[in-house]
């Protein structure tokens, strides 16, 4: 069999570079995010105390695990109940009802072991879900970060937490944004942490329940695109490394993969290998900086990001109303395109997951409005969030590449 591999490695390098658009419907659709209150009491109870301001709930991020669409709600304004909840796939398309996952108790409780404030969440090959519960920029909480994982295929049951240390992600002033994972020996999360004070690439073993923290200069903001405009709001905001992806396994030809990150006051893509970030005592020196490689320059910053099995990575084209496309075997210059733009439907391109039978799903969240509208919010009577959804026949780069 292993003479075979090099040829079949070989062959998943040259996948076609065509650039058909990628068509995407609207699958759900919100003016609020409402909720699977557990009593009509609870729910009246929640609108009187203001526990629920339903034009403050803003979904993020998004990933699909079977049935199941879940999401991320970020707490940037009171009245945000739930941080992480689901929407069954097959649900009406109008403003289906969100169900707290994996509990209301895990989201509402005062204690610390509970939910805090969620950015983002990947499930991984065994549908063990990875919580970033790390949004430590506002009053929200005053709990320390932590990564959970908790095992969907045994009911939501939580596996493990890791409390996150200050030196990795401050408990006052850190920001857990976005992460992918890397399922070799005992798994790996790479994160995102858009900090004011500290950004950085942080590093987290699940076998070693420890982690580290890389910090270098193209993890900052890019001063230039600061002043961006989408859906004719200007966005001044100033904030530092946020979309990550990885490339996909390859048939275990290599343990090596590669990791892309940019700024989401940014348009430089920058590369780092997984051998590098693994490797603790290398990411404790300096010397890795000189593996940092710049990818290329898209024509729009960007927030989420995320490539399929067979090297495409789809990403947020923010200022053009669009989602775009590069296959990373090419030169990104030349082959970065739209292959998606509609004013109507792409507003904020946020985050991106692929189901398991060849869909990938794109949260469109109006962004632009949450960063800059003063609080209180005003009452909106128009589609807010859209969930996006197009037919591509691939998976994620966690999964090998098969066909769909
Ligand atoms: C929110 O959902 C509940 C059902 O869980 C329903 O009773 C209530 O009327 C909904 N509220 C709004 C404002 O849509
Ligand atoms: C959605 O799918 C689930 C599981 O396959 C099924 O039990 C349910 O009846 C479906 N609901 C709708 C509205 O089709
Ligand atoms: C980490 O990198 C150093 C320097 O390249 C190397 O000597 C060491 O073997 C690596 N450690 C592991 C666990 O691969
Ligand atoms: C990528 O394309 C740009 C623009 O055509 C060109 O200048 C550059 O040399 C190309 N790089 C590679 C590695 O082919
Ligand atoms: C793809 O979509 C973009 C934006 O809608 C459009 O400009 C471009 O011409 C389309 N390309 C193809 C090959 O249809
Ligand atoms: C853009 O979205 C609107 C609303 O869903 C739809 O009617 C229209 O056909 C879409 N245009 C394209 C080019 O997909
Ligand atoms: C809300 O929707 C209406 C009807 O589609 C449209 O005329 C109006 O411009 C929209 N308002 C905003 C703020 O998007």
């Amino acid at each position: 069999m292993w003479p075979l591999l090099p040829a079949l490695c070989l062959l998943l390098q040259f996948n076609t570079y065509s650039f058909q658009n990628v068509s995407f419907e609207v699958h759900f659709e919100w003016v609020y995010i409402n909720f699977t209150w557990r009593s009509p009491e609870e729910y009246q109870e929640a609108i009187r105390t203001e526990r629920y301001v339903p034009q403050n709930n803003q979904v993020s991020g998004v990933k699909a695990y079977k049935n199941n669409i879940y999401y991320t709600l970020l707490r940037s304004a009171p009245g945000t109940p739930v941080t992480v909840g689901y929407v069954p796939v097959n649900s009406t398309r109008n403003g289906p009802l969100v169900h707290p996952y994996p509990s209301w108790d895990m989201n509402v409780g005062e204690s610390c072991t509970t939910l805090q404030n969620v950015e983002a969440l990947e499930i991984d090959s065994t549908g063990v879900m990875w919580i970033l519960d790390g949004m430590r920029m506002n009053d929200y909480t005053h709990c320390p970060p932590k990564i959970v994982l908790v095992d969907i295929n045994d009911n939501g049951k939580v596996l493990h937490s890791y409390i996150v240390p200050d030196e990795l992600c401050m408990a006052f002033g850190g920001w857990m944004n976005d992460l992918v994972i890397d399922e070799i020996d005992g798994g790996y999360a790479y994160i995102t942490d858009n900090s004011y004070v500290d950004p950085g690439l942080s590093v987290y073993s699940r076998k070693l329940d420890r982690g580290w923290k890389l910090r270098d200069r193209t993890m900052y903001a890019e001063l230039f695109v600061q002043g961006f405009v989408v859906n004719g709001i200007r966005v001044e905001r100033l904030y530092n490394i946020d979309g990550i992806s990885m490339s996909p396994l390859t048939s275990d030809c290599d343990e090596e993969r590669t990791v892309y990150y940019s700024s989401w006051t940014g348009v430089d893509i920058y590369a780092i290998s997984t051998t590098i970030l693994r490797n603790e005592s290398t990411c404790l020196g300096t010397d890795w900086r000189r593996h940092v490689r710049h990818v290329g320059r898209r024509q729009s910053p960007s927030d989420g990001m995320v490539i399929d099995n067979t090297g495409y990575m789809y990403y947020g084209d923010l200022t053009r109303d669009a989602i775009s496309r590069w296959n990373i075997n090419s030169n990104f210059t030349t082959n970065a395109a739209i292959v998606y733009q509609n004013s109507s439907t792409v507003n904020w391109a946020d985050s991106f997951g692929f189901d398991q039978s060849g869909y990938l799903y794109a949260n469109c969240d109006d962004s632009e409005y949450f960063e800059t509208q003063p609080r209180p919010l005003p009452v909106r009577h128009n589609i807010t969030f859209r969930l996006l959804r197009a037919r591509t026949g691939t998976n994620s780069y966690l999964y090998p590449l098969r066909s769909l």
